[in-house]
């Protein structure tokens, strides 16, 4: 349950998974994140939405350590862990993909999902050899996001939407509790979003928790328990995707009304 309508922008009621507070981050004069306070909800799927250039990926960037924010806090359910290097995070449960993908494009789409593991050992890591488990594994996963007909090829000679799809899955490999997408239905095409969304419904009804950007407002009005809208790097409305849609203050930011 959400208090859209009458909570400040940014806050949710609900067991909060992620929080930041006054999160902040400038690249010279363009305030990128500004005094940013949100939540987002454990169990749920979290989306935040936005024009373009209001900041999402700096946020999610933020969050995920890649950049380390001006000021502000972050903590994942109640731990701070603003500042913390990425694989750290990573390590605490939090899977993320990339807006602009970060496929191994000389690699088969196979060896990009196995990569996508932690080695269990210095043999595995130096030699890259993957227990009969985990190739099982991978190719389970890749059936789910509908691209194992594609284990061999290289990920350079997949369609932008395919590449999508193998980063999706390779973020997916860890088991992650916590998943935030960038864009997962960027370029894709509409069978393949289709697919994307039952995978991320099944996967939550299995108990992981999502926080996903993504301009494809009829997806995330349909898959979203729970949305934050940012407009200019800081949060402008919160609430379910119903409140969201008839909120005068996102109209404005979208629209321009
Ligand atoms: N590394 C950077 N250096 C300079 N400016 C940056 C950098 N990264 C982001 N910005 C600027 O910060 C602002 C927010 O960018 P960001 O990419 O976070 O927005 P976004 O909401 O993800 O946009 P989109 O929907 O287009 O992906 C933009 O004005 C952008 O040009
Ligand atoms: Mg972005």
């Amino acid at each position: 349950m959400t208090t859209a309508d009458t909570a400040p922008a940014g806050s949710a009621v609900g067991t909060t998974i992620l929080r930041t507070e006054g999160l902040t981050k400038s690249f010279g004069g363009v305030h990128a994140v500004k005094d940013a306070t949100v939540t987002f909800l454990d169990g749920k799927i979290n989306g935040l939405i936005g024009p373009n250039g209001s900041g999402k990926t700096t946020f999610f960037n933020c969050v995920t350590g890649m950049i380390k924010p001006d000021s502000g806090r972050v903590y994942l359910h109640d731990k701070e862990v603003t500042r913390w290097a990425p694989h750290k995070i990573a390590r605490a449960g939090l899977g993320r993909s990339f807006q602009l993908c970060r496929t191994f494009p000389r690699m088969t789409v196979l060896e990009n999902m196995l990569v996508a593991v932690q080695p269990h050992s210095l043999a595995d890591y130096l030699g890259g050899s993957h227990s009969p488990e985990t190739v099982e594994r991978a190719r389970r996963m890749l059936a789910r996001v509908g691209i194992d007909h594609l284990e061999t090829a290289e990920a350079r000679d997949l369609s932008y939407g395919q590449q999508k799809l193998l980063e999706l899955g390779s973020t997916l490999m860890s088991d992650p509790p916590f998943v935030m997408l960038d864009e997962p239905a960027g370029g894709v095409n509409p069978s393949l979003i289709e697919r994307i969304a039952v995978l991320i419904r099944e996967l939550n009804a299995e108990g992981t928790t999502f926080l996903i950007v993504e301009h494809n407002m009829e997806l995330i009005m349909k898959l979203c328990d729970h949305i934050v809208v940012f407009d200019r790097g800081a949060p402008i409305a919160t609430g379910t995707p119903d409140l969201i849609q008839s909120d005068p203050r996102v109209l404005e930011a979208y629209l321009g009304v």
